[in-house]
């Protein structure tokens, strides 16, 4: 009997979703002559009925679409299915009306995308079924646990790392510091990375301790050294590890920590500063060839993992391979920047300040 696999997108969207759901779907046909159908807009799309899915049939899914940026089944963050917010402001569970949603769908498996939370959310909703249940990592963030690589990070860097090269000519003109604010809800592996690649002279990240008088200190000595622009990367979350603390009415990790940054380094080294927040361009762009790489062997492996009757498993990238771990040991933890890793050794050693060195 033919069987019938059901795949969703969940979480914010990144950069080789698409190239995703295609390798899913071509290997559940190619391989074990499986149907697949895409659920619409995450767990959201099982709350309506009939259940907002579709049919993947492989003659739609051609090369094409592995080059999009974006999901085409639509995605959601705001559909925890346990505390799921209602119009009128209150929180809801709905996680029977999902599962029922499930069983209308006759799935033979499921395989979610998502990040750190959709996942966990995922693993809870499956757990009072019986169907098995295959997650695939995705953030631009990469900071999920027991994967070296989630699907999106490789596209983010290069986006940031573009903004940098194309600051820092604008920068160097108008003898200006700029600063570059990036995303990462909680790890800095996109600043720090984008910062080796695209040759800041300053990387903030929420993993390593830093002063904003030791920030500008660097900004001083690089004017000292005939430098009269500096390239700043910093991301979002780097406020968490300010020490110096706000003061006044300073009220760092807000809407901009990049403006912020940019405001006081103006005010305390006299260089004139800006800041750009890039912000979701990081997560809309088409994929690199690393992220479609990925997305494709993420996808074969999670359709194997169903063939071969396992569930309740992660697929990651280690060590150059694919590999599949329980999901037990990927929820509830995050994997952020090792301040004693490769990558800020390797920042640190290129005289890239991190804003805790003297
Ligand atoms: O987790 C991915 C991410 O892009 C984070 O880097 C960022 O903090 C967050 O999502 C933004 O979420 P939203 O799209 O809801 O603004």
């Amino acid at each position: 009997m033919t069987k019938c696999i059901g795949i969703l997108t969940s979480g914010g969207d990144c950069a080789g979703l698409n190239a995703t759901i295609r390798a899913v779907a071509l290997r559940a046909h190619h391989g074990y002559g499986w149907k697949t159908v895409g659920i619409s807009h995450g767990t959201h799309g099982l709350l309506h009925r009939p259940v907002a899915a579709e049919p993947l049939d492989p003659s739609r899914l051609d090369a094409v679409l592995a080059r999009q940026g974006g999901t085409f089944l639509g995605t959601t963050n705001r559909g925890n299915p346990f505390a799921f917010p209602m119009a009128d402001g209150s929180k809801k569970d709905r996680s029977a009306e999902m599962v029922e949603g499930l069983r209308e769908l006759h799935l033979d498996g499921l395989i979610g995308v998502g990040g750190d939370g959709s996942l966990e959310i995922l693993r809870r909703l499956l757990g009072g079924t019986h169907l098995p249940f295959i997650g695939i990592p995705k953030t631009i963030d990469n900071d999920v646990f027991n994967t070296e690589r989630a699907i999106g990070y490789s596209t983010a860097i290069a986006i940031a790392t573009e903004a940098l090269d194309r600051l820092q000519p604008t920068g160097a003109s108008h003898d200006r510091v700029m600063v570059l604010e990036v995303m990462g809800r909680d790890a800095g592996h996109i600043a720090i990375a984008a910062g080796i690649a695209g040759g800041a002279d300053i990387a903030l990240i929420p993993e390593v301790e830093w002063r904003l008088d030791r920030v500008a200190a660097r900004v001083d000595q690089l004017r000292r050294t005939g430098r009269t622009s500096a390239l700043v990367v910093v991301a979002e979350a780097a406020g968490d590890s300010h020490r110096g603390g706000p003061k006044g009415g300073e009220r760092l990790g807000d809407a901009s920590i990049g403006g912020w940054l940019a405001h006081r380094l103006t005010e305390m080294t006299g260089s004139e500063a800006r800041a750009t927040v890039l912000g979701h361009v990081q997560r809309g762009a088409q994929p690199t060839a690393e992220d479609r790489l990925l997305a494709a062997a993420f996808g074969v492996r999670a359709v194997d993992l169903l063939a071969a009757g396992k569930a309740d498993r992660m697929v990651g990238w280690w060590n150059r391979t694919v590999i599949d771990v329980p999901l037990e040991k990927v929820v509830g933890r995050s994997r952020t920047v090792d301040p004693q890793g490769a990558l800020i050794r390797t920042a640190r050693a290129l005289g890239i300040c991190l804003g805790d060195e003297g």
